[in-house]
């Protein structure tokens, strides 16, 4: 489904030219759980908005079930984002005045999904998220770091996208919850066959995906199946057994 080819980022190449992404080239077929793992400034969050069809590459090609991106117009990119793609960002964008349900509803709003419709399917995405009921009516503002990161991952999962792509969705929040949100992941992954691709720093979290791809300075230095994938529900039981 991802082909990208020898693929470089340069940004603001007539200044002060700097080159995110060098060279970059892998394939993701459907169905993959694949955890994309670098330090800060490696390139991680640059390649995910080229991707999610956020973001063009300088040079190089990107297919995307068999189209090549680049060739597409703003209004058929903007229909594969909210038709194919479920994002979960770094910086989770939500609507800081806006309810917890309402935050979650908006793609379906985009989509043009009716009003009750909508509000069953974002109580559903919250759901599978872990997100307790009382929070629902919330405004964002008022949520705690790892509540927000659960509706920014419900908000991603309500349009039932083939694709997830999640920037660090596991960043700042303690080692349990991390393990539940891992745990969606890899439910959403082997029950529902969604692709997910995992940004990540942390060799910890990648291990949970099936295969780990390694970026620095803007190259892909590892591509590798992972062996020893972590269950997250086994995690997480270890973690309330030591607590106990
Ligand atoms: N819009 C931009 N203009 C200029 N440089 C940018 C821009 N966005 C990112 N960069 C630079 O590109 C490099 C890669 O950035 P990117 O955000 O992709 O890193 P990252 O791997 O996601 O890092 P982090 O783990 O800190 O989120 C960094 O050196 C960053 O400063
Ligand atoms: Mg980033």
């Amino acid at each position: 489904m991802i082909d990208v080819k020898n693929i470089t980022k340069i940004y603001d190449p007539d200044a002060n030219a700097f080159l995110a992404l060098d060279g970059v080239s892998f394939k993701i077929e459907d169905g993959e759980f694949v955890a994309i793992m670098g330090p800060s400034g490696s390139g991680k969050s640059t390649l995910m908005h080229i991707l999610g069809a956020l973001d063009t590459p300088t040079t190089g090609t990107y297919f995307l079930d068999g189209k090549d991106v680049s060739s597409l117009t703003d209004d058929e990119l903007a229909d594969i984002r909210r038709d194919k793609i479920g994002f979960v960002f770094q910086s989770f964008n939500l609507l800081p005045r806006s309810t917890v349900l309402r935050n979650v509803m908006l793609p379906l709003i985009y989509s043009g999904v009716g009003e009750e419709e909508r509000d069953r399917r974002a109580r559903e995405a919250l759901h599978a998220s872990g997100l307790d009921e009382t929070h629902f009516t919330h405004l964002s503002n008022q949520l705690s770091g790892g509540q927000i990161q659960r509706v920014a991952i419900s908000r991603a999962l309500v349009n039932n996208p083939s694709l997830i792509l999640a920037d660090e969705p596991t960043g700042n929040l303690d080692s349990k919850t991390g393990e539940i949100v891992l745990g969606t992941f890899q439910k959403l992954n082997k029950e529902l066959g969604r692709t997910i691709i995992l940004i990540t720093h942390e060799p910890d979290v990648a291990e949970h995906a099936d295969r780990i791809i390694v970026i620095r300075d803007g190259k892909i230095t590892e591509d590798r199946k992972n062996h020893k994938k972590k269950d997250a529900v086994l995690e997480l039981a270890k973690i309330n057994s030591l607590k106990q």
